[in-house]
């Protein structure tokens, strides 16, 4: 059986940051409130011409870049986003078409926060039953488009950007050990964004009672987060046959720091083991984990062979976490020429929407 390997990794976060002073400025907060509360000292904001795809599209291509690897060999993409660009087409069919993975099918998962646990789990098991060889996984989010900003509660939170891994068949052991992943949905109403859906159809209605930006129970959130991260943790190293003394590394979902400290006290683990970087990007929701492992690789912090546990929770609720030894790319001989494949890709894109349109003009004029 192959194993699912991590063999490229890369991030996207937006140019503009927005610190807590400039928060101060549009509600009633301060950077004192907000550190204390939260960790968090500022956090990106994506521009005009920004959005989830194209971020996640940046993100994909440096993990590809990493990876050594071809678009074209990839055999799955999927997006984990609760800020898609639409509620269809897929962020993750956009993504496919930018990037030129045009032997992979494509989809998004909705996990809120937990979802890049969750997608690289699917993808790590399509990995191992051979189903496929190559995946490409992304976290991606600009929920700052989604949040009320005057309501001091949420809108301290949150930050937008996007992080990738690229996932690997081979049969040396290693990459994703085990994961676990649960569900609560008797408390989906801790976390959502109400309307815009099927049940609550955009209409004046909604947008004059702000049912199209987040609404959170912020304490409620707070609790069920501090009891799970470390449950979730020891569960995942279980299933891996790993006791807590061989973690090199534990990866959290960038929400709170107060969260990971509890999530320490749990599992009697000092902060030294846990990747931080909250201070600087908010909760950035699914696309927080790549992040930060982006960061902590960069940082010196992950080797090859480490033992790391990745861990998260979100609205849904949702939580789960996926343990992994770190392997890093697959030995190959030739340098992909990721510009020049890039650039192909583009062309065909233009190419199909061209043949498309000329398609339409035969039929009309003699289709039936
Ligand atoms: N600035 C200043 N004061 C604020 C504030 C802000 N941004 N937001 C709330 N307050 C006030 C409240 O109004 C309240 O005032 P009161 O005592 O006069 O009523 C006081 O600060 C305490 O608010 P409270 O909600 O009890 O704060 P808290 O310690 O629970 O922290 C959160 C609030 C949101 C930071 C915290 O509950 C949290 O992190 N929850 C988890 C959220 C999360 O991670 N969500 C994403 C999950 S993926």
């Amino acid at each position: 059986m192959a194993y699912a390997h991590i063999t490229g990794w890369g991030m996207a976060v937006p140019e503009k940051i927005l610190t807590n002073d400039d928060l101060s400025k549009m509600v009633d907060t301060n950077d004192e409130w907000i550190r204390s509360r939260t960790g968090i000292a500022e956090r990106r904001i994506a521009g005009e011409g920004e959005s989830s795809a194209t971020l996640a599209v940046e993100a994909s291509l440096r993990a590809l870049e990493v990876a050594n690897l071809k678009a074209a060999d990839i055999d799955l993409v999927i997006v984990s986003s609760s800020s898609p660009e639409h509620i269809f087409p897929a962020t993750a069919s956009l993504v496919q078409d930018q990037i030129g993975a045009i032997n992979a099918g494509a989809f998004d998962l909705s996990a809120a926060c937990t979802g890049f646990i969750f997608a690289t789990n699917m993808a790590a098991q399509s990995i191992r039953s051979g189903a496929i060889k190559n995946a490409l996984v992304i976290g991606a989010e600009t929920l700052s488009r989604f949040v009320d900003w005057t309501d001091r509660n949420t809108c301290i939170l949150f930050g937008d950007g996007a992080g990738a891994f690229v996932l690997q068949a081979n049969d040396e052991p290693g990459g994703v050990l085990s994961a676990v992943m649960h569900s609560d949905g008797s408390g989906g109403d801790l976390l959502s964004l109400p309307a815009g859906g099927s049940k609550l159809p955009t209409s004046e209605a909604t947008i004059r009672n702000g049912l199209h930006f987040i609404q959170m129970d912020g304490k409620s959130v707070f609790r069920f987060a501090t009891r799970v991260m470390a449950r979730a943790t020891k569960e995942a190293l279980e299933k891996a046959g790993l006791e807590i003394e061989d973690v090199d590394l534990i990866v959290p979902h960038q929400a709170n720091t107060r969260i990971i400290e509890a999530a320490a006290r749990g599992l009697k683990l000092p902060m030294e083991k846990f990747v931080v970087n909250l201070d600087r990007y908010g909760n950035t929701s699914t696309a927080s984990i790549p992040i930060a492992t982006v960061e902590a690789f960069e940082s010196g912090r992950i080797n090859p062979g480490d033992k790391i546990v990745f861990v998260g929770f979100g609205g849904g609720l949702t939580w789960g976490a996926f343990t992994a030894e770190w392997s890093g790319p697959l030995p190959s001989e030739r340098k992909v020429l990721h510009g020049w494949h890039l650039f192909l890709a583009r062309i065909r894109s233009v190419l199909l929407r061209i043949v498309r349109v000329i398609e339409g003009l035969i039929w009309g004029r003699f289709g039936r």
